[in-house]
């Protein structure tokens, strides 16, 4: 590699991935152990304080600090207030992050369409799109734009100057990979660019008391584009997530210096944009037919919401070689760990047939309190026998064929009632619940128990 001195600046090494700096190149980083991460940056020396924008604040003595009734001005799209923590706090810098093509900024178009009006004006910044294809979409979507200001600028500074001009009530950068900080040699979308026009974007927010949001492409491994550090900064990150061949999505908050993470909003995408799904359980559970052979009922928790989901399974004989395994929205390796302790404690014969499982509405299920449905479903698959249909069931499956308790119960069996689920089976293991009124618990100690339990008698024919 060669390196040639340049004479306006001093250059380093900067990881790609998760920031940190080198003065020489190398192979793999020391930090977040990528490979081939580092991109040569030049520096200009001190850019920190090119042009400071924050202020000086005084120190506060504790005792007059003064907490003011968190200002925040609730959203006009109910489940994403939801998952903001109630609003969007002034000042506070929005970080919405997602695959290409998942919804990202119509939702934002949406939002600022719906929030602006001649008092409370938007500024709009795109760096993807052209003023031109913003306002179709903006057609396509049904929305006026009084109030809404739009530009197709990625120089950072310009926007920024713009947006002391106009006085907006708030600002959307679509996206920060796209926008660049003059000062700064690195190209946009890099750590250093990113890093750069986020601080400074933190720093306008809370000067202004003007909320910002941001949108961010993932990468292919999951991670917002290049840094981790933006995570880092923001006030709050959501995430957009949804399947592709699914008009679903999920927006769902992963860090929330104001409210509480691990809330989802649930919008459909249509013709019109997103629309909000008032009932997701019953959105979920819609196609759900009665037969339900391959298909259990769970109550997962999103966040604090209980979300009746379906997951399906399919067995089928595996024609040559190993039997395959796919998992749709359920962790794989829960999977393989559910198939074996079914084939060594329940006693199928699971070896020879190829298992896909499905969890409907293009979701993803996460967490081990929904190993129980994945197994139902997969026996009643495997023994072609209907799974009862007024049944939900609960439970994390452990590696003895024992049930093991699931989180806040209540809040699941409150749900499942609430859908006209008659039965609920839940691990034996775990607190004391309450169940409501109009569903009957059935408390299970083993996953063999509950495949006796869950599963319709079949008539015995010949
Ligand atoms: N004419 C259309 N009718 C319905 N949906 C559309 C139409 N055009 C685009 N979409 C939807 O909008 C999505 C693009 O959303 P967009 O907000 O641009 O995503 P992002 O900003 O996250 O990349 C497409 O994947 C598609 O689902
Ligand atoms: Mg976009
Ligand atoms: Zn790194």
């Amino acid at each position: 590699m060669s390196k040639s001195d340049k004479s306006s600046g001093r250059t380093v090494f900067v990881c790609q991935e998760c920031g940190r700096e080198s003065l020489k190149w190398l192979g793999r980083c020391p930090d977040c152990q990528q490979w081939n991460s580092f991109v040569e940056t030049v520096v200009r020396a001190p850019v920190a304080s090119a042009r400071p924008i924050a202020q000086v604040t005084p120190p506060q003595e504790l005792s007059r600090v003064v907490i003011e009734a968190a200002d925040r001005t609730p959203m006009p799209l109910a489940e994403f207030n939801r998952v903001l923590g109630g609003g969007l706090v002034a000042g506070s810098l929005v970080l919405i992050s997602g695959d290409p093509g998942i919804g990202k900024s119509t939702l934002l178009l949406q939002a600022s369409a719906s929030m602006a009006h001649n008092r409370n004006r938007v500024v709009y910044a795109s760096g993807e799109e052209t003023v031109h294809q913003i306002k179709l979409r903006a057609e396509r979507l049904g929305l006026t734009g009084d109030g809404l200001y739009l530009m197709a600028e990625t120089d950072l500074e310009a926007i920024l100057n713009q947006a002391e001009q106009l006085t907006p009530g708030l600002v959307v950068i679509d996206s920060i990979q796209t926008v660049y900080f003059s000062e700064l040699e690195a190209t946009p979308g890099s750590v250093g660019q990113v890093r750069e026009c986020t601080l400074r974007l933190m720093q306008w927010a809370k000067l202004r008391g003007v909320p910002v949001f941001i949108t961010g492409h993932v990468t292919k491994e999951g991670a917002i584009a290049g840094p981790r550090v933006l995570e880092h900064i923001v006030d709050v990150v959501l995430y957009l997530e949804g399947e592709p061949f699914s008009a679903y999505r999920l927006l769902r908050s992963v860090k929330n210096r104001f409210g509480s993470t691990n809330e989802v909003g649930v919008f459909e995408m249509k013709e019109a944009g997103l629309v909000e799904v008032e009932n997701p359980s019953q959105a979920f559970l819609s196609q759900r037919g009665l037969e339900a052979i391959g298909s259990a009922v769970v109550p997962t928790l999103e966040g604090s919401r209980p979300l009746l989901v379906e997951i399906q399974a399919l067995t089928t004989p595996t024609s040559f070689g190993l039997p395959r395994r796919t998992a749709n929205g359920v962790d794989f390796n829960r999977l393989l760990l559910v198939t074996a302790v079914l084939t060594k404690r329940v006693g199928l014969r699971l070896g020879n047939q190829d298992i896909m499982v499905n969890v409907t509405g293009g979701l993803r299920v996460g967490e081990p309190a929904a190993d129980l449905g994945m197994a139902l479903a997969i026996a009643s698959s495997f023994r072609d026998t209907g799974v009862d249909p007024g049944l939900a069931v609960v439970g994390e499956v452990g590696l003895s064929g024992e049930l093991r308790a699931a989180s806040q119960l209540e809040r699941r069996l409150t749900e499942v009632a609430r859908l006209g689920f008659k039965r609920c089976i839940i691990p034996q293991a775990g607190p004391k619940v309450t169940p409501p009124r109009d569903i009957d618990i059935i408390p299970v100690g083993t996953l063999r128990e509950a495949v006796s339990r869950g599963l319709v008698r079949k008539k015995t024919t010949g």
